[in-house]
């Protein structure tokens, strides 16, 4: 069975033509709807309205805000083993959960989610300011939270998941709004489908989302960050690689103000030293913090030499990306710079993750494997 869960939030316009919507485009499936509903309008009256006149139309009425919080809930009543989640303001057209069920059922995925940023899909219902705070939180997402970076969409309200994965969520609290992502970083999932969609615009009731749901949403993902250590450690390598940034420009700015002219030869060798500090002092910290698990005394000379060989590839690949992005005709000097060094960044942490901090297997080890 299927249990649709709809959060509903002052939706009173909208709960009546969701389940009309809902019903004709579920024909034919087993399914509940379970509204979620944290209103201070008459919601709930129209939903217990709609439960009276069918037996699958339940209501779980809260004393709390929260989406997430509101969503989990549904969850943990729910009848269902297929598990989704759909707004209540028609923003994710019901008829889509026909299509995402025959997706689910042809894939054996256990999260099925519809995506408004692949070929087909259409973010078209967000405003552009929206757009563009939804993209850069994508960007951050996928940067920061590997498993995220299963679908297109982690910020999509609207997804199937089976019950079995979303088990480790059911007992969780989660402050911020992406009860997607909790899913994908908490849960037991293992195969991801998207599915394109068009985003509607909301025409009745108003968004819930406020800046103070931005900072939510980052302090989410501080969160999910330190639930996977591999996560963990590329956001220690990021944040240090941001302090290496600011040594290298203030040594850089202190040799070469006139004041304190520490460096005859000029910005060229002043550039050299403060780049090199600045590699120093991240190798002291990401072998100290990011990596202090692999530290090894007898290997710190080894270690510091390859990190020194990545660092230097890093830089070519800045370079690189710099190019081409100018070759494609990007031209803005700081933002094909920036995107080179992101790329930079994900390359350097995963050549140290793999080949710098290697952890080298106990000679005894290695001797039992090979005689095998
Ligand atoms: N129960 C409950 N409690 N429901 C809530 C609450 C709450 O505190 N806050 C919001 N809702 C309900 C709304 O009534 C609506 O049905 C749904 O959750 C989404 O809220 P909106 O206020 O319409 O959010 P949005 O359209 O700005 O954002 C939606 O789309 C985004 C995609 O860009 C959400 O689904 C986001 O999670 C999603 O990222
Ligand atoms: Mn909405």
């Amino acid at each position: 069975m299927l249990s649709l869960i709809v959060p509903t939030y002052n939706e009173r316009e909208n709960v009546r033509v969701l389940y009309r919507r809902t019903v004709e485009a579920l024909d034919g499936e087993d399914f509940e709807i379970v509204f979620v509903d944290d209103s201070h309008d008459d919601t709930p009256d129209e939903i217990r309205r709609l439960a009276a006149e069918d037996s699958r139309v339940r209501l779980l009425h809260r004393m709390e805000r929260g989406l997430a919080t509101a969503v989990i809930d549904g969850f943990r009543i729910a009848r269902g083993d297929m598990l989704a989640v759909i707004d209540g303001d028609l923003q994710h057209p019901p008829e889509i959960l026909a299509n995402l069920l025959r997706v689910q059922r042809e894939t054996r995925a256990d999260l099925v989610v519809p995506s408004r940023y692949i070929a087909g899909g259409d973010p078209g219902g967000l405003s552009w300011p929206r757009r563009v705070l939804s993209l850069g939180g994508r960007a951050l997402a996928h940067i920061l939270l590997r498993e995220s970076r299963a679908t297109t969409d982690p910020m999509s309200g609207c997804f199937i998941v089976s019950r079995a994965a979303a088990v480790p969520i059911l007992n969780t609290r989660p402050k911020g709004f992406k009860i997607l992502l909790e899913l994908m970083v908490r849960g037991n999932v293992q195969r991801t489908v998207d599915v394109p969609y068009a985003f509607a615009a909301r025409d009745a009731g108003q968004s819930k989302l406020g800046w103070k749901t931005q900072a939510d949403y980052l302090r989410q993902l501080l969160d999910l960050v330190t639930v996977n250590p591999d996560n963990t450690r590329f956001f220690l390598f990021a944040l240090i690689g941001g302090t290496g940034v600011a040594v290298n420009a203030a040594l850089f700015a202190l040799m070469t103000s006139g004041y304190f002219d520490l460096v005859p030869y000029g910005a060229l060798l002043a550039s050299l030293i403060a780049s090199h500090v600045a590699l120093l002092w991240n190798f002291i910290w990401n072998t100290s913090i990011t990596w202090r698990d692999r530290f090894r005394a007898d290997q710190i000379w080894r270690h510091a030499f390859r990190y020194l060989v990545v660092a230097e590839f890093g830089a070519l690949l800045t370079a690189l990306v710099l190019l081409m992005l100018r070759g494609i005709g990007v031209e803005f000097n700081l933002l094909d710079q920036l995107v080179g060094i992101l790329a930079g960044v994900l390359f350097t942490y995963r050549l140290n993750d793999r080949w710098t901090f290697l952890q080298h297997a106990p000679a005894l080890q290695t001797e039992r494997t090979m005689r095998r």
